[in-house]
């Protein structure tokens, strides 16, 4: 490594923040002796604060309708030969049930914005969850809302909100989203959760289309600024049909590199190994766990709906396999020397 970029390791070491130039400069120099010094140092610093435990959460994707269009995502209002599904509360309760019999003590709400789940409805689901399973945690991903609904949602027993930011640039965002999304609605929505008292997660695509190594230094200054949580990050994966269809995924390896990063700029984040990193490479859990990460989400939904809940392509889980996730990740994590555990998992940053 030359004198540059041993300055900026080493100050990412000793828990000092970067500045942008040197984020670019840290991603520009991606190559193996970088990614395997960062993932070392950023394996000891997760242990400190949290052994070699991983975390799991059940995901339960309820509903696959979304108001949105944003060209990439393989359930954009746009896509026709999407095949629609809701998930009713029994439905929905009965995942609880399976996940709760399977030592899940979170449950991860998941779906497109989809009006059809107004805030009483949710409420009364939550309600639900929360009166049956007073042991477990309720996290919501459902996208952009107002703040009163965030509120109201707060109130009914949701502790922690998903909502990736998707991209930290104003003019990134652009070219991600048709006009009726706002970057600035984004991030007000990110701060409403937060100031309301959610664990919050935000997150981006690695990869997606367009993206600069410039870009991706914006998130990670906007995480050392806004200080979530959980981050959530895989590598973008093309869909067909959608307007990026012929544009190439994210690699492997830069999304192993962020993930070490974001381990090193905060310790006691709780960082997923996502299923995007599993489907672009069979062991891509595995070495995400390895560099860093900490949490896994099963899917915990139906398996009769898993295959429409397509966001890429390819995904895995969906299949015949899918109802075994939970002793497959038990298998896999235990393969590289990591305890998955059956708790809550709260950030330690509350
Ligand atoms: N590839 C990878 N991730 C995607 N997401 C949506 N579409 C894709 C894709 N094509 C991610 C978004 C969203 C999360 C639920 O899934 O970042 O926030
Ligand atoms: Fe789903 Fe392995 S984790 S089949």
């Amino acid at each position: 490594m030359n004198n540059t970029l041993t300055e900026i390791t080493e100050k990412l070491n000793h828990g000092q923040k970067l500045k942008h130039s040197e984020f670019v400069t840290l991603l520009k120099s991606n190559n193996s002796e970088l990614r395997e010094n960062l993932s070392k140092k950023a394996d000891q610093v997760r242990r400190l604060h949290f052994d070699n435990n991983v975390y799991i959460r059940g995901l339960i994707e309820f509903t696959n309708y979304c108001k949105n269009d944003c060209y990439y995502c393989g359930i954009r209002k746009s896509n026709k030969n999407a095949s629609r599904y809701r998930l009713t509360k029994d439905d929905i309760l009965e995942c609880c049930q399976n996940g709760y019999k399977l030592g899940f003590r979170t449950f991860v709400l998941q779906g497109g914005e989809d009006p059809y789940y107004n805030d009483d409805m949710l409420e009364d689901i939550i309600f639900s969850i929360r009166n049956s399973y007073s042991d477990c945690a309720i996290t919501l991903s459902i996208g952009e809302r107002s703040f009163n609904s965030y509120k109201r949602l707060f109130d009914a027993g949701a502790d922690r909100y998903l909502l990736r930011e998707e991209t930290a640039d104003n003019s990134h965002y652009k070219m991600l989203h048709p006009d009726e999304m706002s970057y600035d609605n984004r991030m007000e929505c990110l701060n409403n959760l937060k100031s309301i008292g959610y664990q919050v997660g935000c997150g981006f695509m690695v990869g997606s289309p367009k993206q600069t190594a410039e870009n991706i230094a914006n998130d990670l200054m906007f995480i050392q600024e806004f200080r979530p949580h959980m981050v959530g990050i895989g590598p973008y994966i093309t869909h067909v049909d959608t307007p990026f269809s012929t544009e190439s995924n994210g690699t492997l390896e830069e999304t192993l590199l962020i993930i070490s990063i974001l381990r090193l700029i905060e310790p006691k984040l709780l960082l997923p190994a996502t299923t995007s990193l599993g489907t672009i490479h069979p062991l891509g859990r595995e070495m995400g766990i390895k560099a860093g990460a900490n949490v896994i989400m099963p899917n915990l939904s139906p398996t009769n709906v898993r295959k429409k809940y397509m966001l890429y392509d390819n995904k895995i889980c969906t299949g015949d396999e899918s109802a075994e996730c939970v002793r497959c990740v038990n298998t896999k994590m235990a393969s590289i020397g990591y305890n998955v555990v059956t708790d809550r998992g709260d950030s330690p940053l509350i």
